[in-house]
Parts: structure tokens; sequence; C-alpha cells
């Protein structure tokens, strides 16, 4: 999979994508979510595509194996680069998901990357404690399901900087560590939690880096993108 910084679209309407991506004269890879998905479909897909641009369908799917297997067979036929499950629907649904991309990938193209979502980044140990019944530290249940996601085929998963070290010894280097929450220094960390810069992200062994707000809401985003870009180095 390629490793250009992934552009979070956290926008809900195709002229504002437009308008956006406009400003940019490069192939990019861009980071669609629900968001986005749900208010304008598949079509928002197609328009991204022709612009030239890679995408990650990020829609975090969590259903019993059978509906799951069906939904990724459909957004196969999309052609995004990379799509995504939770971790937390089992091995089964795993493995249905891949069935699933694999039935549904168009003869001569490339079957989309998968990974999966070990804990969300907005759950603190506490509530994954007394909401989930999940009693262990937050890092060992993101370790657990992150080998878990491996056993069950997965590419790799969405996880923070701060978990990247700790997957990549467990899982290995070739399994995939998309991280978001990564600010420039100095910059607004807006809601996330645990920030990272990009340099630091490459050093912590993350392979793929996601940017929203960062770039998004730059005064000038193709400026700021060309610095992560820069900072990050991996391409
Ligand atoms: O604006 P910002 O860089 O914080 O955006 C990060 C993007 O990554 C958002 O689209 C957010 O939904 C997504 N994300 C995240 N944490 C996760 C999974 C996805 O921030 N654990």
């Amino acid at each position: 999979m390629n490793n250009k910084p992934i552009i979070a679209l956290d926008m809900s309407s195709k002229i504002e994508v437009i308008e956006f991506l406009e400003q940019f004269h490069e192939p990019l890879f861009v980071k669609v979510g629900m968001e986005l998905f749900y208010q304008e479909g598949p079509s928002i897909i197609k328009i991204i595509k022709d612009m030239g641009h890679d995408i990650f369908l990020d829609l975090k799917l969590y259903d019993i194996p059978n509906t799951v297997k069906s939904a990724m067979k459909g957004l196969a036929k999309l052609g995004v680069t990379l799509v995504n499950v939770h971790a937390a629907g089992g091995s089964k649904m795993m493995e249905a998901a891949m069935e699933g991309l694999v039935e549904g990938t168009p003869e001569g193209q490339e079957r989309p990357f998968l990974i999966a979502v070990t804990q969300l980044t907005s759950t603190t140990e506490e509530q994954m404690q007394q909401e989930q019944n999940i009693m262990t530290s937050l890092d060992a249940s993101v370790i657990n399901y992150a080998m878990l996601a491996k056993s069950s085929g997965m590419d790799g998963v969405v996880c923070s900087v701060l978990e990247a070290k700790e997957i990549e010894k467990a899982c290995g280097k070739d399994f995939y560590k998309v991280t978001p929450g990564i600010r420039l220094a100095g910059g607004d960390a807006h809601d996330q939690k645990r920030v990272a810069t990009p340099d630091y992200a490459r050093e912590q062994g993350s392979t793929q880096i996601v940017v929203g707000r960062a770039i998004t809401q730059a005064e000038n985003p193709s400026t700021s993108y060309a610095t992560v870009k820069q900072l990050w180095g991996g391409i």
C-alpha cells in the first residue's frame, strides 16, 4: 500500500470535497468516513477516484459475519484502496469480511487492504473496564485485538502512534499500523487526547498516518500537506 499521508476528508458535502481537493495538484491518499459516505453515498467515491486519488473508506464495519461479508462484497466493487472493520466483531467476522472482499473484487483489480480498529482512541481504560467489562489495561486489550486481527488474516490495524511500537513487536513490521491523531508541532490538538507529529509517528513504526484538521483547517492546506509529507518522509 502506498504510504502517502492520508488526508481525512471530514466534510459533509460533495461541493466541499471538490473545492478542497482542487487546491492540490498531485494524486493524494484520502479518507472518506461515515459523515461523508452517509450523506453522499457511493457516488462520492467515484468522483474522488476520477480526480485521481486513492481512498481509505473508513466505515468500521461491525455486525454478524454474514452481513459484514455481504457488505464487503459490495464495497470491494468501489475500487477503494483500504477498508476497515472493528476487531471486537471477532475472528469469524474478520474472516468473513476478508472473504467478502476477495469475492467482490472485480477481476483484474486489486483487493482492497483490510485493517481492524482495536480500541477506539476515544475509549479510556476506565470506560473499557466498567462498560465493556474487559479487566486488563487498555494497552493489553489493544495488543490482544491486534494479534487477533493478524491471526484472522487482516492486513493491519488502526491504532494510536503510542501503540505502534508494541504492535510492531507483537505483529511484525509488515503488519500495517495506520495512525490518526497527527498534529504539527505547536498545532491545536482539538478533541484528540494523544497526539503525535509525523516524524514521531515514523519513529514509532506507523506505516501510514491519517491527518485531518492539521491540513483541512490550515490557512493553506497544500502548504500544510507539504510540511506533513516532508516530516513523514516515507514516500
Ligand atoms: O482532524 P483529525 O486529524 O483529528 O482527524 C483524525 C481522523 O481520524 C478523523 O477522521 C477521525 O474520525 C479518525 N480516527 C481517529 N481515531 C481513531 C480512528 C479514526 O481520530 N481511532
